[in-house]
């Protein structure tokens, strides 16, 4: 059986203390109620809140990730963070190829591809997202524009690296928009990039790929999102700031 993951993206939210609040919120719903052992949930807070929540997570029962992380190994690269600086502080995960980064910093596939490479050599496992714009759906484009993000993405890996991935498919027009994608359409997709990992690396690392949904994913839609056979989880932005919420969704499958 493929893991469900459920991940929150804090994107650029909560001060200090609001974190240090919200985590122990965390911590203490998963204590409460026994998770699914085969559902895995992490946070992804700001790079200033990763100690503390890798501090955190070895006496609860999630992981952490970053945001994002830099192309590059070292040095003179002012504002970055290498994928060696997050896997000293024991990080497991790291989103990356998220929608804004590729729409406010021009972040390309081939940028998604170098990081990814730069995660992988540093035992850091991917959460790389990918997905259309609207106008982009609107002109029926979606299925190309994943294909190619993914394809130029991720298609150097061998079938051994690309077990490690976890992929986040994300309709830009669904991010903080409110605006869902229904069940049918966030499976169709799923199904579509499943399909194509098939192809590629042949049908059991398909199977193996955990596939999450991203995208106004709340408590109330979580559960028949999570229905769908390719469908197993969700990246979570807005929703996963309460941790109610954000812990309702990942009891919902
Ligand atoms: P949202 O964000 O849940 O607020 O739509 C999802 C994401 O961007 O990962």
């Amino acid at each position: 059986m493929r893991k469900h993951i459920v991940a929150g993206n804090w994107k650029m939210n909560n001060t200090f203390e609001e974190a240090d609040e919200l985590i122990s919120n965390i911590v203490d719903a998963l204590e409460e109620k026994e998770l699914d052992r085969n559902t895995q949930v992490i946070i992804c807070p700001p790079f200033p809140y990763l100690e503390m929540a890798t501090d955190y997570s070895k006496d609860s029962y999630f992981l952490v990730g970053a945001q994002d992380v830099s192309t590059e190994d070292k040095g003179a690269y002012t504002g970055e963070v290498s994928a060696a600086m997050l896997k000293s502080i024991e990080l497991e995960y790291c989103i990356v190829g998220h929608s804004e980064r590729r729409q406010y910093h021009n972040e390309s596939n081939a940028m998604v591809a170098k990081k990814v490479d730069q995660l992988l050599k540093n035992e850091i496992r991917p959460i790389v997202c990918c997905g259309e714009r609207l106008e982009e759906r609107e002109a029926d484009k979606q299925f190309e524009v994943v294909k190619q993000q993914i394809e130029e993405g991720l298609f150097h890996l061998t079938a051994e690296q690309f077990k490690e991935l976890v992929i986040a498919y994300e309709p830009v027009w669904a991010i903080g928009t409110g605006k869902t994608a229904t069940p049918e359409q966030a499976q169709e997709i799923h199904a579509f990039i499943r399909n194509l990992i098939a192809e590629k690396y042949g049908k059991e690392v398909a199977e193996e790929i955990s596939i999450l949904y991203g995208g106004s994913c709340k408590p109330s839609n979580a559960k028949e999102i999570f229905s769908k056979t390719d469908v197993d989880g969700g990246l979570i932005g807005g929703a996963c700031l309460k941790a109610e919420d954000f812990i309702a969704i990942a009891f919902s499958f």
